[in-house]
């Protein structure tokens, strides 16, 4: 084999980063290991236990519930499902605001469920009237998002858990990306805060897990069940993730991650992300650029397609909002010099762009 992954040291659009050293060693070690088969692999499996419960911890959930799953898209696909099998209805739909992620696009195709998309408002959170007015007797599932994909924003999700209980329907926060750094800020996102019943929040994102190291949480483990089959050849009784095989790699990786930074490394890579991603906002800023204030360490901005053309072609990993603007994530490798560099190479390509073309040319 003769391809090397990719260096990280140009990497600004990813949601995730090079993993922490430790995080590093245990996903190698665990690498052949199967959770999915706990009656062969108790090592792995008893890990899993500890990757929840510190993963409960982080979300303020008292009695911990949920499992590790392959990633963000697997938790909002096995949360819809949920929901829907505990709706009392037959043409269930799920109310989630279009800031909301494409994963549960899959999950409603699969589920078959309507996936009503209301807007948002002009701070880019879920629209209060709007969930309102969407939601019905047929409503399974309200889903907020606590750091969204885009803008990095974090919707009223208390509110939204109650408007979810006022129709007898389910709420699920998709914590993904912010729940390893919104534990360090005054929002209200977790189960402490919101009568919420399931939540994903990813270690292989800002937890800086290896991938594959989704996380699915859950109220009440009862919840579980409406997920769990049979396993008739294995030595456990049932099943209720999503994947039948799981990487041990992704667990042990998520364990080890936490164990070494929960809380204060993560308080303290919060801190460095922050102030990035307002050090980066304010040098767009001053270049004239509008940029959408971050909340979270996220910046977007408003910079033309042909920089951002050529900011690509010199190999900087970027990417754009459905919107077109500039999209910043400021994960754990992105450091200030990146950062400074890409600024530079910003100012640079912006001088060459302004300069008029003569007939010399
Ligand atoms: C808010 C949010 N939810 C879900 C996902 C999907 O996660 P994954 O790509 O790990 O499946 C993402 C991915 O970036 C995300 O930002």
């Amino acid at each position: 084999m003769q391809i090397e992954p990719q260096a990280f040291d140009r990497v600004l659009s990813s949601m995730c980063t090079e993993p922490h050293p430790a995080a590093r060693d245990a996903a190698e070690r665990f690498l052949a290991t199967n959770p999915g088969d706990p009656g062969t692999y108790p090592n792995v499996a008893a890990l899993e236990d500890d990757a929840i419960a510190l993963l409960s911890e982080i979300a303020g959930l008292d009695d911990p519930a949920g499992y590790i799953t392959s990633g963000g898209t697997e938790a909002n696909i096995q949360a819809v499902r949920i929901a829907r099998e505990r709706a009392d209805s037959r043409t269930p739909n799920v109310v989630m605001p279009e800031s909301g992620h494409f994963s549960f696009q899959k999950a409603a195709d699969l589920l078959g469920v309507d996936l009503r998309i209301i807007p948002t408002d002009d701070r880019q959170r879920a629209d209060l009237s709007a969930v309102r007015a969407a939601v019905d007797d047929d409503t399974a599932l309200v889903i907020g998002v606590a750091g969204t994909t885009e803008y990095g924003r974090v919707d009223p999700i208390p509110d939204l858990a109650e408007i979810a209980h006022s129709v007898d329907a389910m709420c699920h926060v998709d914590a993904a990306w912010g729940g390893f750094v919104l534990p360090f800020t005054d929002y209200e996102w977790n189960f402490a805060h919101a009568a919420i019943d399931t939540m994903a929040i990813d270690p292989h994102k800002m937890g800086q897990a290896a991938v594959p190291a989704g996380g699915l949480l859950v109220r009440d483990s009862a919840l579980l069940d409406e997920l769990a089959v049979d396993t008739p050849y294995l030595e456990s009784t049932s099943q209720a993730t999503l994947t039948g095989t799981r990487s041990g790699a992704g667990v042990a990786s998520a364990v080890a991650a936490m164990e070494e930074l929960w809380p204060g490394g993560y308080r303290r890579q919060y801190a460095r992300s922050k102030n990035n991603a307002e050090w980066l906002a304010d040098a767009l800023e001053k270049r004239g650029y509008e940029v959408a204030d971050p909340t979270l360490p996220l910046v977007a901005a408003d910079v033309p397609r042909s920089t951002f053309d050529a900011l690509r072609a010199e190999g900087w990993r970027i990417s754009r909002t459905a919107t077109g603007e500039l999209r910043v994530v400021c994960m754990p490798h992105v450091t200030r010099e990146m950062l400074a560099s890409f600024i530079g190479d910003l100012d640079r390509l912006e001088v060459r762009a302004s300069v008029p073309i003569t007939s010399d040319d």
